[in-house]
């Protein structure tokens, strides 16, 4: 990529962000469409953060993906946060509109892409969500007026009560939060359609924990876990091997991606060439990883 005085730039900040597969993702999109940009990542630490937005103005940064630990820290220094995003408490896109910064939540958008270009049909069914965290939120959020019932599971209980009372209020659905534990996993796994696994349970360094005994699981089930490293988790295998449905959690970044590029750019991105980026970097850190030991 050739960088002249006219590239543009975009970024992602987050604290700690070396591991952040944004970069990669967007870069491929910008080369393939020939687009004058390029994106970079900044750790940028907490007490840094009003820094940091003042400084994306100041740079003019045209857009910006939020990681943690700022994704409900930067909506005080937004000029305007959409409903999503505000309801969800966290913020994880920004687009620089000649110096008015505003905020979205594409998390959600790119769980439902994730299910939806996967062909898991959400109309009429029961979805069991395990966690309430920002990603869990962003997830219901979206989810829940898709489908026909959700059900929210969290370790801390309240949260998902919380949860779920806020969102019934909002969505005219039939919506329950409770705790969770490996009893109520079992029991409202019978008649689910769909599970999402959107807590971090199973994610590197350790990758054979699951939160779900393999004999709840049916083969006439949709399973998507939002975790991405390794890309197959363990509850993807379990989930696999009794011949239900499965849907990746790079599925779901690549969408996320997809949708802060076009809240960006307002055309449409890439996919197969973020995803083919996404995949091919996962494969290649694996593979020197195994190499190594
Ligand atoms: P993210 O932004 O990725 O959603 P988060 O907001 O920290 O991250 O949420 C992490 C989620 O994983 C939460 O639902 C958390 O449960 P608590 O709210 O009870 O903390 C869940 N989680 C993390 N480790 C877990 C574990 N060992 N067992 C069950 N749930 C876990």
């Amino acid at each position: 990529m050739e960088i002249s005085g006219r590239t543009r730039v975009c970024c992602v900040i987050g604290d700690p962000i070396e591991h952040t597969l944004s970069p990669l993702m967007h870069n491929a999109a910008f080369k393939h469409l020939k687009l004058d940009l390029v994106y970079v990542a900044f750790r940028v630490r907490k007490e840094e953060l009003e820094n940091a937005v003042k400084g994306m103005c100041s740079l003019g940064i045209h857009g910006l993906n939020v990681t943690m630990p700022h994704k409900n820290a930067i909506i005080k220094y937004l000029d305007e946060v959409d409903s999503t995003a505000k309801f969800i408490g966290s913020v994880n896109t920004v687009l620089n509109n000649d110096g008015k910064l505003m905020g979205f939540n594409t998390d959600g958008l790119g769980a439902l892409k994730a299910l939806k270009e996967n062909q898991v049909h959400l109309d009429g069914k029961k979805l069991l969500l395990l966690g309430a965290g920002g990603a869990a939120r962003a997830i219901a959020f979206q989810l829940a007026s898709e489908v026909e019932e959700l059900r929210i599971l969290n370790r801390d209980g309240e949260k998902a009560k919380q949860l779920a009372k806020a969102l019934r209020e909002k969505f005219n659905r039939k919506i329950v939060g409770d705790t969770l534990s490996a009893s109520t996993i079992k029991e409202q796994l019978k008649d689910a359609d769909i599970l999402v696994n959107a807590t971090s349970v199973g994610m590197h360094p350790n990758p054979e924990q699951t939160l779900v005994n393999r004999e709840w699981l049916k083969p006439n089930m949709a399973v998507m876990d939002i975790v991405y490293n390794p890309v197959e988790t363990r509850l993807l295998r379990d989930a696999k091997s009794v011949g239900a449905k499965v849907v990746y959690g790079t599925e779901m970044l690549v969408f996320q991606g997809a949708a802060s590029f076009e809240i960006w750019f307002n055309r449409p991105a890439p996919v197969e060439v973020m995803r083919d980026a996404v995949l091919r970097s996962i494969n290649e850190v694996n593979s020197s990883v195994e190499g190594a030991s």
